[in-house]
């Protein structure tokens, strides 16, 4: 029997609602088709958002979207994408797919769905190719609340109130596809682009500034960049994908997979609380004390694409093994939440590990999707001490490196209500846990569980195989509680 200890009386962090964010990027079908299809499309939509997607990604609970990129970031170019729609410019969208981008979906719409979703804004700004004026301008379109040529041209556009921005990315994978820079190069653009970021309206709405941080375990890039931007910025971004195979040219399927496969997935997925310690550590020692803080603005499984489909879209399905993946991240998010204030994963509809996926009119609410919906009331909440003993599991594929079999959080509300997730990762084995709580009475215990074959997925025209039921499986102590958590399962108590 696993021993779980909640300590309510070690209050460690509040979990900001935006570690819990997505990220759409003009990728494929994510946006076009998948969020956005216009107004006069047949599907319906409310201006050109689809109306199904908008819905479920409320009752999900999504609390930011990240825009326009990714990649397409830093060759996307503001302007092109405001004013009469039969007057936008159109472009290539050289990293995905070399397809025609239309500018139909602009900053206009971006901001017109966040307020559906009723979610924060955070824009990603091109650095790569894009000038320091352009992006002055841009956050004087979407900020500026006076009289000046941008807020009369967004005025012009049919928009006279300003748009909240809570967040703002200065470039993106400024090591890679947005510029092939030198830390060093970057570190200093970094200081002349965020000059000009202005906080128009002062303190009171300001907008948090977002560097470009390491790819995976970089952490040179972190050291040199941080050196050079100290202080002026409000997080640094983490990018970090599990490729099970770990080989760009030969990923994995996302829905056919051994043992082995799974492990090796599983076992990639952890090395997220690896990559947070030491980039945390690196960076209290270019500022001690600081406490600097991490976004980590892309994450999430990337496997082959589906068969047939168009490489450049990155179109996968996504099964238990996905959701398991999302519960441990999330997780480590939680666990880390003094110091890891935001994370995006990658991405909202029909790319990478989605939530949702569409086709044509249909759509399908991926196991990813339950088990953010499943861990949505952990958002604000304040972060308590927790430890569970676990046996570890080997991946084969990974040279028999281990993993822990069990991972849990736990957080408490205003109320004093406390909520756990705990994933057991083992796609064989069920797990005895004893919970107890210190210094507390339990007076009621509610549970839910997403289980399934870790093949078991969600396809259209199908019954839904994935998603959240009720868990009866356990016994309430006077302190805590008794469970048998079935093998590739993620569930989560509620104790008052
Ligand atoms: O999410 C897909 C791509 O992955 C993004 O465009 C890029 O930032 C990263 O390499």
């Amino acid at each position: 029997m696993e021993k779980y200890l909640i300590n309510p009386n070690e209050k460690i962090a509040k979990i900001n609602k935006e570690i819990y964010g997505h990220f759409s990027e003009h990728l494929g079908r994510c946006i076009y088709g998948g969020i956005f299809v216009g107004k006069d499309s047949e599907i319906p939509n409310k201006n050109g958002m689809r109306k199904d997607v908008v819905k479920a990604l409320k009752e999900m609970g999504i609390p930011v979207l990240r825009w326009p990129g990714g990649c397409f970031a830093d060759e996307y170019h503001w302007k092109d994408g405001i004013g009469d729609l039969k007057n936008r410019k159109k472009m290539i969208n050289t990293h995905w797919g070399g397809v025609t981008e239309d500018n139909s979906f602009g900053t206009h719409e971006y901001f017109e769905l966040c307020e559906q979703l009723g979610c924060k804004t955070y824009v990603n700004g091109n650095v790569g190719s894009g000038t320091v004026q352009e992006m002055s301008e841009w956050v004087e379109y979407i900020t500026f609340d006076g009289v000046s040529p941008m807020a009369e041209l967004r005025e012009k556009n049919g928009r006279k109130k300003p748009w909240k921005l809570d967040y703002f990315g200065v470039g993106n994978e400024s090591w890679g596809c947005g510029g092939n820079m030198a830390p060093e190069h970057y570190g200093n653009l970094y200081k002349q682009y965020n000059v000009f970021v202005r906080d128009y309206k002062g303190q009171k709405e300001h907008i948090n500034r977002i560097a470009c941080g390491p790819n995976s375990d970089d952490y040179h890039w972190t050291k040199k960049v941080l050196d050079k931007v100290k202080w002026r910025t409000d997080g640094l971004s983490l990018h970090y994908y599990t490729v099970p195979k770990g080989n760009w040219n030969d990923k994995g399927s996302a829905t056919k997979f051994d043992n082995n496969e799974y492990n090796s997935t599983i076992c990639k997925a952890y090395k997220m609380e690896e990559l947070i310690t030491n980039h945390l550590a690196m960076m209290d020692s270019v500022i001690p004390g600081a406490k600097s803080k991490l976004v980590v603005d892309e994450w999430g499984t990337w496997y082959d694409v589906e068969p047939g489909t168009n490489p450049g879209f990155l179109y996968q399905q996504s099964t238990m093994r996905d959701a398991v993946v999302a519960a441990l991240t999330l997780n480590i998010f939680n666990k880390h939440a003094d110091r890891v204030i935001m994370a995006n994963i990658a991405q909202t509809v029909n790319v990478l590990q989605s939530v949702i996926l569409t086709d044509g009119e249909k759509m399908v609410k991926t196991p990813t999707y339950y088990v953010f919906k499943m861990f949505k009331e952990h958002q604000e909440n304040t972060l308590l001490g927790s430890f569970i003993t676990t046996d570890s599991v080997k991946s084969k594929n990974d040279g028999n490196k281990e993993f822990p079999r069990l991972i849990e959080s736990a957080s408490i509300d205003e109320n004093g209500v406390i909520y756990s997730t705990v994933a057991n990762t083992s796609f064989d084995k069920s797990a005895k846990i004893k919970c107890q709580i210190a210094d507390r009475k339990v007076k009621s215990i509610k549970a839910e569980i997403i289980t399934g074959e870790m093949h078991a997925k969600n396809d259209f025209n199908k019954k839904e195989e994935v998603n959240i039921k009720e868990f009866n499986d356990f016994k309430a102590l006077s302190n805590g509680f008794t469970c048998t958590l079935p093998a590739c399962s993620v569930v989560k108590f509620v104790i008052e």
